[in-house]
């Protein structure tokens, strides 16, 4: 017989906010990754378009396809029993409503339980169809990596005032919308717990400081496997571990006991 777990919901993680209780959350890209991610007691799974990075060796996200992250939502659903499974609509994906429905169905049929989209209120309608199809919507702000022509490189974003009070916009913007969580990218810490308290959705820092949440990490940074130069915000935490499952244990325990992002993880 299967053991009993408790599966873990969307309104199970905007709980978890209101008891005060940090969200542990980490991306997995296969069924593999999945399991152990899972029964290291990670919250919230995302099946990132950072794929096409770590997985695939591209240079940005943008290549990253719609086919690409049905296929990998699949397999990471299969690995899963408790955690809340959210996948990224990629580039384009969501470029009107009508294609932000067909692209999300795809994504909740291969397993996902919401999809995350980036930007802010330009997104408005595309996170109010969605929900209104009852397709839960995770928000993502700060730095965006589909946008990152536009951008200019993996910048820090709102770091002026008039920046950070945009980016504080939008974040209630989403929420008023329907969005049910919200990440945030290298953001100054200051903004993200400010974006925090003002919001009752969840957020999920990535370089946004402790006072987020929840955390997000790239499983692949995490782990010290992503060729290149570990990202700021980042930590390796297999290093002096030696085994993948301790690894991410120790992970969702630092999340959990707020030792993790420390001050030279946070912008
Ligand atoms: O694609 C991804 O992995 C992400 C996380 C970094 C939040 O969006």
């Amino acid at each position: 017989m299967l053991d009993a777990v408790k599966v873990l919901t969307v309104p199970g993680l905007a709980a978890m906010k209101r008891r005060n209780e940090k969200i542990v959350a980490l991306t997995a890209y296969d069924a593999s990754f999945a399991r152990i991610v899972d029964d290291a007691g990670v919250d919230l799974v995302l099946v990132g378009d950072s794929l096409g990075m770590v997985v695939q060796g591209q240079q940005t996200t943008l290549p990253t396809t719609l086919d690409d992250m049905v296929y990998h939502t699949r397999s990471v659903a299969r690995g899963i029993r408790r955690a809340v499974l959210a996948a990224d609509m990629p580039f384009v994906s969501y470029s009107c409503p009508a294609r932000a429905i067909d692209s999300a169905a795809r994504l909740i049929r291969a397993g996902a339980c919401m999809v995350k989209i980036e930007g802010g209120r330009k997104r408005v309608e595309i996170v109010r169809a969605l929900v209104d199809q009852d397709i839960p919507v995770c928000g993502h702000l700060g730095l965006l990596p589909q946008s990152v022509h536009q951008i200019g490189g993996y910048l820090v974003q709102g770091k002026d005032e008039r920046a950070a009070q945009t980016i504080l916009e939008d974040a209630m913007i989403l929420q008023e919308a329907g969005a049910g969580l919200l990440v945030l990218e290298c953001v100054p810490a200051t903004l993200a717990g400010e974006i925090t308290a003002a919001l009752d959705i969840p957020t999920i820092g990535i370089g946004a400081g402790p006072d987020c949440d929840g955390q997000i990490l790239v499983l692949y940074d995490m782990l010290g496997i992503t060729p290149g130069k570990r990202p700021k915000f980042s930590r390796n935490f297999l290093q002096g571990v030696g085994d993948i499952p301790s690894a991410i244990r120790n992970y969702a325990d630092d999340v959990k006991a707020g030792r993790f992002p420390a001050s030279e993880h946070s912008f």
